[in-house]
């Protein structure tokens, strides 16, 4: 395999080697007791990050908004939103970050702004204002209506009407979020200095929000229909995105913002960007001049069964350029959580999937102590989604309830009370008991981190999948002499595995259940339901 060499020669980037952990800011810890979290909450939890073992963390927008989208609506994109803290609190916790060997990711949204950011203020307050060519204004068609049929994916047409200026404007998102035109040089210049102000503060670098957005159609051509759209499905996906996503000129503005990157020592991107995987290998850039990382959702995406994993595994390995790393996501702010989508049981074989895969895996808050989706009451829903579309289960309410710390009032999470409903069970499902139970998935993960650490096979060893019968998935990594074999059982029921063909000895080093101590195995192998395993290959 080609990248066999690689894995013993050259030299890995720490966001190769490192895991990545998705802070929701609002739902980690609340420090001054208004019920959001803030940035003193989240450094006051860097032990436990540490403890834990994650290599970097990567923080949802922080920055000045109106919330109409829970940050992702920036007014001023150079500082922190007082519900927050302030620069200096911001300063304060890099800087402990950095001391502790922990990175820094900052959520960059390039798409669109705030309605009250003071460039779209000016821009909506005369059609002849300098800022008026740095948003997507267009006349209305001769019966008013908008310029075309293009949909907000919150729900309605993505064309809001401006009454002062006789206008549409365009926004990917909520009307509050109106879309930059990136085809304006002014506009890049703006937004690539907002990237180097936080890395001058020593950021090490972005998730960067809906990259493939960033241009539209110069022509604004209709979107086609979805032929697989039926009423009760999400109503922003009756159109095909074909004129509004994945332009293929929006790989010049991503390799715009990889120079940036590339201004400054070590630092990264990793780029949200919801397409079939084969269109998300385009964003590394034809010749790496792209993302480091193109975030791949296949793992929220795809059923959960050991077949068609397996050979999505496959896929994605086969279609990565030579130059491209990988990585691998369970669920974020946006998706349903995998303690939900899989059920308690499977999300242990889903944490030792994410931690030996080859690639960066980034962890979503809450998932390693096994939080689930917490329903929320239509008297206390916040998502504007929701608000929008509501009862279609589209709603992100549910996957961003508050960090669980322990079993004192509100979880531990806040004094007052919190923005979002807590889970009924956090006195049960919380930080502090899953510390001191040894069998806990929390205890999983820290295991699973120490050995992915330890052995370069699992951090950035070489890949191969290994047939494997019903439900089960297996594949070794190897580095060097050394090899790892995992086997995943994704279902519900006793199988074995055969270990006579691997033609070495095996030696058991670690099972989901936690409960097998270091045998040397003969032959084959039996997994109980739900049960993933290590194993040495001596
Ligand atoms: C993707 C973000 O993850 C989501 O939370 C947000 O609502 C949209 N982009 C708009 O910024």
């Amino acid at each position: 395999m080609a990248n066999t060499a690689m894995a013993e020669t050259r030299d890995f980037r720490w966001w190769e080697r490192g895991i990545i952990y998705q802070i929701y800011p609002r739902s980690f810890l609340d420090s001054n007791s208004d019920g959001i979290g803030d940035l003193p909450g989240i450094q006051s939890k860097l032990d436990y990050l540490q403890w834990l073992g994650v290599d970097a963390i990567w923080i949802s927008p922080i920055f000045t908004s109106p919330m109409a989208d829970f940050g992702y609506d920036i007014s001023n994109y150079t500082d922190i939103d007082p519900v927050f803290g302030t620069l200096k609190d911001f300063d304060a916790l890099v800087t402990d970050a950095h001391r502790r060997g922990l990175k820094v990711l900052l959520d960059y949204v390039p798409n669109h702004t705030s309605d009250q950011h003071p460039w779209f203020l000016e821009s909506r307050s005369s059609r002849h204002n300098g800022k008026r060519g740095w948003y997507l204004w267009r006349d209305a068609k001769p019966d008013g209506s908008p310029p075309n049929n293009w949909l907000a994916t919150f729900g309605g047409p993505a064309w809001q009407w401006d009454e002062q200026t006789g206008q549409y404007y365009y926004h990917a998102f909520l009307k509050e979020q109106p879309d930059l035109d990136w085809r304006n040089p002014e506009v890049q210049q703006a937004m690539l200095d907002v990237m180097r102000f936080w890395l001058d503060r020593g950021v090490d670098g972005f998730r960067v929000d809906v990259m493939h957005h960033m241009l539209k159609d110069r022509d604004l051509r209709d979107n086609p229909r979805n032929p697989d759209w039926r009423p009760g499905l999400n109503p922003y996906r009756e159109l095909l995105a074909t004129h509004t996503v994945d332009l293929p000129e929006v790989q010049e503005i991503v390799a715009k913002m990889r120079a940036v990157l590339e201004e400054y020592r070590d630092r990264m991107m990793v780029g949200e960007i919801y397409l079939p995987v084969e269109r998300i290998m385009a964003y590394y850039g034809a010749s790496g001049e792209g993302a480091h990382l193109p975030f791949n959702f296949q793992l929220i995406g795809l059923a959960w069964n050991a077949r068609d994993i397996a050979a999505a595994v496959e896929r994605y390995e086969a279609l990565l350029p030579s130059f491209g790393w990988p990585n691998w996501v369970l669920g974020n702010h946006d998706r349903p959580r995998i303690a939900t989508r899989v059920g308690t049981a499977q999300a242990r074989v889903a944490a030792m999937m994410l931690l030996t895969l080859r690639g960066t895996p980034t962890m979503y808050y809450g998932d390693e102590i096994g939080m689930h989706n917490v329903p929320i009451p239509a008297d206390k829903v916040q998502d504007p989604f929701e608000k929008n579309v509501p009862g279609l289960g589209l709603g992100r309410d549910p996957e961003r309830s508050p960090m669980q710390w322990d079993s004192s009032a509100h979880a531990g999470f806040t004094c007052s009370t919190p923005w979002l409903p807590i889970a009924e069970d956090f006195t049960d499902i919380n930080v502090a008991a899953a510390r001191s139970d040894p069998a806990s998935i929390l205890s999983l993960y820290k295991r699973l981190i120490e050995i992915r650490r330890a052995e370069t096979a699992l951090s950035v060893g070489d890949f191969a999948h290994l047939p494997a019968g019903d439900d089960l998935m297996a594949y070794v990594r190897k580095a060097g002499d050394r090899r790892i074999l995992v086997v995943l059982n994704l279902g519900n029921n006793r199988r074995r595995f055969n270990l006579g063909e691997l033609a070495c000895s095996c030696r058991l080093l670690l099972s989901t259940h936690l409960d097998r101590s270091p045998i040397v195995l003969e032959n084959d192998v039996a997994l109980r339901p739900d049960e993933g395993l290590l194993i040495e290959l001596i």
